[in-house]
């Protein structure tokens, strides 16, 4: 139990949200399932299937261990992207998706995979490590353009090109193999605290091509989603927060009010990785939306840097 330090955020709120809709429950990013938790001791006569996705093995596995003992919970070790598959084996739609974007206060602490920059760790930042490459790969065959592009897309880091240089010159001496290789650099640079964090978060999201992925996981879940089932997204970064609100545009999707919701000054003053969240919730008002209707998710991110699909 002393593995677990992701506090959830917006719990009361998503609650409230899930109230009615608790029948097929999916959790597409369960972490060390803090919400799941709350949901299988809450509604437990209600739930009858909890699906917990996380494609982070080790992080499923704490879950595994506060959950194990409710008969109705179901790992599943794999992206959300693959929501859709799973409830169609199982011959199930969902009353209720919850997405919990971005990275668990257990992964910047615990994972040793270089999502901090407070400590020396492999320059690795992939939440799945059965697949992709680790950041140190890329830093090492990347063109100074591409570097540039991620910086300024996902981080809008000021020095953008001037990091990008210094790491391609660099690395004929650094092998930019641990989170401490970079931090030097970009200290030598003279980037404050507040840059660097936007770096690391810049290389995290292309890293796991986070965006495009989370356009997948969208489609995923509405056709996993039965009539009248909802789909909540919690969004702490304003590019996936821009994507998410582009749900309300397509056919059959409608926003449930209150929208979007924000934590509470209490709630941010208890856990501070609450200060940027956003909660907003959908309601699919159609049996199926129509392929062609997600190009307005689609065309969100066919311009932004990724490594090539896998
Ligand atoms: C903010 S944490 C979730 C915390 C969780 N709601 C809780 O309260 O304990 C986000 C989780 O999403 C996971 N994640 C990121 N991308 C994913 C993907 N494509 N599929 C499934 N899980 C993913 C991360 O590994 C991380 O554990």
């Amino acid at each position: 139990m002393n593995d677990i330090v992701h506090i959830p955020v917006l719990a009361d709120e998503i609650i409230s949200m899930l109230k009615g809709y608790e029948k097929i429950v999916v959790d597409a990013t369960c972490g060390n399932g803090g919400h799941s938790y709350i949901f299988a001791t809450q509604l437990a006569d209600n739930i009858q299937r909890l699906f917990c996705f996380d494609k982070d093995t080790e992080t499923l596995k704490i879950a595994q261990n506060r959950l194990n003992k409710f008969s109705f919970v179901e790992f599943v070790p794999e992206s959300y992207t693959a929501i859709k598959r799973v409830l169609e084996n199982a011959n199930l739609r969902a009353t209720f998706v919850l997405f919990d974007l971005g990275l668990s206060m257990w992964q910047i602490k615990k994972s040793n995979r270089g999502f901090t920059f407070h400590e020396n760790e492999p320059l690795d930042m992939r939440y799945d490590i059965r697949e992709g490459e680790p950041l140190s790969h890329f830093l090492k065959k990347m063109l100074p353009e591409e570097i540039e592009n991620i910086l300024k897309t996902y981080g809008e880091v000021k020095k953008a090109s001037k990091i990008a240089v210094s790491i391609v010159r660099e690395r004929k001496r650094t092998e930019f193999k641990t989170t401490l290789e970079l931090v030097n650099l970009l200290r030598h640079l003279g980037l404050p605290t507040s840059e660097i964090q936007k770096v690391f978060m810049a290389f995290r999201i292309y890293v796991n091509r986070e965006l495009h992925t989370l356009v997948e996981g969208i489609k995923s879940a509405i056709e996993a989603t039965q009539k009248g089932g909802r789909i909540a997204f919690i969004t702490y970064h304003s590019i996936e927060d821009r994507i998410v609100k582009k749900i309300s545009k397509i056919e059959g999707m409608k926003k449930v009010e209150p929208y979007p919701i924000f934590p509470t000054q209490k709630e941010i003053k208890q856990n501070r990785a609450a200060r940027s969240a956003k909660l907003r919730v959908f309601e699919k008002g159609v049996d199926d939306v129509k392929e062609t209707n997600y190009t307005i998710i689609d065309s969100m991110v066919s311009s932004f840097p990724a490594p090539s699909a896998r």
